[in-house]
C-alpha cells in the first residue's frame, strides 16, 4: 500500500468519491484494484500486489481463471437470467455435477452465503414441523459461540460479535448458543424442540478456529441419535480451501445439510447452494421459498465450471501441499512475533504478539510490502491465498510477513 499522498490523482479521487458516497460498513486498506490475474492484483497506478485473502476464499481458483472466464463469457452470449419461472439448460447439469461432487441427492441454488444459511434455517424448521413433529412455532436451532454465518437480521440475532449484533434488534428467536468444541454442552442443549445444529466445521471469521479432534464426529453421532439435522456451513471452509472438497471430510463425517457459497461462483458471480438428501430438501414446495436470481443461467454455467475444476482433485491436493509449506514457515515464526498458528490446508489464522501492534497495523505494513491480507479480530490475521498461487509467490508473501514482524518488533 502506497500512502495516500503517494497515490496518483486518479486513485486519490476514487478514494474520496467512495468515502463520501459509499456506506462505511467496511474499513478497506487504501489499495484501489484495477485488474487481477491468478494471485496478483494490480492497482490503478499499476503497482502489483500478492493477494493473500482471496476475497475471503471466494477466489480460491485465482483471479481470471481461464476455464471460469470461458464458461462465463460463453454464457453471457446465450442467456443470463430467466428467473425460475421457466427452466433453462444450465441448472440441470449444474445440479447433477454439484450433487455428485458433494454426495447429496438435491440442491437448492441461491446467491449469497447468507441466503444459503437463511434457506437452511427455513428448511430445518419446516423439516422439524413436518418430519420430526415439533409443535408449530417451537423449533430451535443450536449454534456455536464465535460463529459467523452472514449479516441478515435473523443470522446476526445469534451472533455474539457485538459489532455484528448490537443495535440491530429486535432479534429473531429460536436459537441456542453453546461453546464451540464442547460436545457435552451441545448434547445438554438438545431438547425435543431442537431441529438442527448449525456449525462451521472450522470457524473462519473467528480466526480459523479448529474444533478439538473428534468434536465433529461427536456432533454427528449425537445429532443422528437425537433426530436433529447437522448443518455444516462450508461457505468459507469448503471447495478446496482446506485440502479437501469439504472440511468435514477431515473428520471422516457427513453432515445432513451442506451450505456452500463464495468459491462456488468462481469469484465471478454470487452463487450459493444448500445441499441435502430429498428427505430434507424435499420439504420445500412451490411458492414456499425462492430468489429471482437464484440458479440463474450465468451462475449455473460458472458453477458447473467450478465443479469441473474441483472434480479433478488437483486444487484440493495443491491446497494441501502448499498448506503444509505455509504451516512450516508460520510455525517457524512462533516466538518471533507470532504467538499462535492454526491452519488446515491453505488457510491459516495467525495470532500476532499484541505488543507488536494490532492485526490491522500488520496488514497495513504488509500492504506497503505489496502483500494484501486482512485481520480478523484483534491481533489475528487470516491467510487464505488463492490456491493457484505459485510456490515462489507463497514464499515471497511469507518472507514479507517475517520481515514485517521483525520491523514491528
Ligand atoms: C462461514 C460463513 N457463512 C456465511 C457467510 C456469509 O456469506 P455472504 O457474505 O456471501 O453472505 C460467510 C462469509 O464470510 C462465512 O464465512
Amino acid at each position: 500500500m502506497i500512502t495516500v499522498d503517494e497515490m496518483s490523482t486518479r486513485a486519490q479521487r476514487l478514494l474520496t468519491t467512495e468515502e463520501g458516497r459509499v456506506a462505511h460498513n467496511y474499513h478497506p486498506l487504501d489499495v484501489v484494484v484495477a485488474t487481477g490475474s491468478g494471485a496478483v492484483l494490480t492497482d490503478v497506478d499499476e503497482v502489483e500486489y500478492l493477494d493473500f485473502l482471496a476475497a475471503y476464499s471466494a477466489t480460491n481458483f485465482g483471479h481470471g481463471h481461464p476455464a471460469l472466464l470461458a464458461a462465463a463469457e460463453a454464457q453471457l452470449g446465450r442467456v443470463t437470467l430467466t428467473s425460475r419461472a421457466f427452466h433453462h439448460d444450465q441448472l440441470a447439469p449444474f445440479a447433477e455435477g454439484l450433487t455428485r461432487l458433494i454426495g447429496k441427492q438435491m440442491m437448492l441454488p441461491m446467491n449469497t452465503g447468507a441466503e444459503a444459511v437463511e434457506s437452511a434455517i427455513k428448511v430445518a424448521r419446516k423439516w422439524g414441523y413436518q418430519v420430526k413433529g415439533v409443535p408449530a412455532g417451537r423449533a430451535k436451532i443450536i449454534v456455536a459461540a464465535g460463529n459467523f454465518h452472514g449479516r441478515t437480521t435473523t443470522i446476526i440475532s445469534f451472533s455474539d460479535d457485538p459489532l455484528a449484533h448490537d443495535h440491530f434488534g429486535p432479534y429473531t428467536p429460536g436459537f441456542i448458543t453453546v461453546p464451540y468444541g464442547d460436545l457435552a454442552a451441545l448434547e445438554d442443549a438438545i431438547t425435543d424442540e431442537v431441529v438442527a445444529v448449525l456449525l462451521e466445521p472450522i470457524q473462519g471469521e473467528a480466526g480459523v478456529v479448529l474444533p478439538p479432534p473428534g468434536y465433529l464426529a461427536g456432533v454427528r453421532e449425537v445429532t443422528s441419535r437425537r433426530q436433529v439435522l447437522f448443518i455444516a456451513d462450508e461457505i468459507q471452509s469448503g471447495l478446496g480451501r482446506t485440502g479437501r472438497t469439504l472440511a468435514c471430510e477431515h473428520e471422516g463425517i457427513t453432515a445432513d445439510v451442506y451450505l456452500l457459497g463464495k468459491a462456488l461462483g468462481g469469484g465471478i458471480v454470487p452463487v450459493s447452494a444448500v445441499l441435502a438428501d430429498s428427505d430434507v430438501l424435499g420439504v420445500l414446495q412451490p411458492g414456499q421459498h425462492g430468489s429471482t436470481f437464484g440458479g440463474n443461467p450465468l451462475a449455473c454455467a460458472v458453477g458447473r465450471a467450478v465443479v469441473d475444476l474441483l472434480a479433478t482433485g488437483e486444487y484440493q491436493q495443491r491446497a494441501s501441499e502448499l498448506g503444509a509449506r505455509m504451516r512450516e514457515r508460520l510455525d517457524a515464526l512462533i516466538g518471533r512475533g507470532v504467538v499462535g498458528v492454526r491452519s488446515r490446508g491453505l488457510w491459516a489464522g495467525v495470532d500476532i504478539d499484541p505488543s507488536l501492534g494490532s492485526g490491522r497495523q500488520l496488514c497495513e505494513a504488509l500492504a506497503r510490502r505489496r502483500i494484501l491480507v486482512k485481520d480478523t479480530h484483534g491481533s489475528t490475521i487470516r491467510l487464505a491465498p488463492p490456491i493457484v498461487i505459485t510456490e515462489a509467490q507463497l514464499d515471497h508473501g511469507l518472507d514479507q510477513l517475517e520481515e514485517s514482524l521483525a520491523e514491528l518488533s
